[in-house]
């Protein structure tokens, strides 16, 4: 299989080394770095990512920022940026990639456990972990071509020490298995599927 793996930090280095052992082949995608680059809050970086990339299997996303802010204290920008970027950009990857992949093609995209249960500073992420929850749900349903889609939902990873305060009560989970859950859903055929590692 050909994979587009977006995103290339904790969880998405781990995505990438998962399906490598595989024997699968990998294409790394971040913003910053070795090419090939794409911003997922820009379309257009995403059409000529997938346009150079020409025919791919799936793609792995594991890339999207959110603002943890107390409410009072979030602003307009913290909003939108936070909906542009883990909502709007996954989905946009989705309607951007749809020409290009296979039949067959499976995209497996990053949510997180604040769709489901809900921490001081995290209602923007609660929401749109929600918005690409509700995303994978429908358009499962209306995928071409055989294609498929499920979300990964983690919750806090043991290797991301730093948000560990924030989230009192909580059992991390480690990295290695989310990244197994990305191989769960791209080589499995299930769509439609919230994945939950919580
Ligand atoms: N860490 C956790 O505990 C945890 C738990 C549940 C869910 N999640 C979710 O998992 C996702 C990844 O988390 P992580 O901890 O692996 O993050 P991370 O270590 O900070 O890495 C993020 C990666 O995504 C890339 N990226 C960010 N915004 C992008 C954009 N607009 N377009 C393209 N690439 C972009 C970054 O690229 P550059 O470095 O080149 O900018 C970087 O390679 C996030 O959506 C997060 O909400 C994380």
């Amino acid at each position: 299989m050909r994979i587009i793996v977006i995103g290339r930090g904790t969880i998405g280095s781990a995505v990438e080394k998962a399906f490598a052992e595989r024997g699968e082949e990998v294409i790394p995608v971040s913003r910053s770095g070795r090419n090939p680059r794409a911003d997922m809050t820009d379309l257009e970086s995403l059409k000529a990512l997938f346009k150079a990339v020409g025919r791919f299997d799936a793609v792995a996303c594991c890339a999207g920022e959110v603002a943890f802010v107390p409410l009072e204290r979030a602003t307009e920008e913290q909003w939108a940026d936070s909906i542009a970027s883990k909502a709007m950009g996954q989905i946009n990857v989705v309607r951007t990639a749809l020409p290009y992949i296979a039949d067959n093609g499976s995209f497996a995209l990053i949510a997180g456990v604040l769709s489901r249960q809900y921490i001081a500073g995290g209602t923007i992420a609660s929401v749109v972990n929600s918005m690409v929850e509700g995303f994978v749900k429908a358009v499962a349903v209306e995928l071409p071509r055989g294609i498929r889609i499920n979300a990964i939902s983690p919750t806090v990873l043991t290797e991301s020490v730093a948000y560990h305060p924030f989230f009192p009560g909580f059992i991390p989970v480690a990295v290695a298995d989310v990244a197994q859950a990305y191989v769960r859903a791209i080589c499995n055929p299930m769509t439609g599927r919230i994945i939950k590692l919580h």
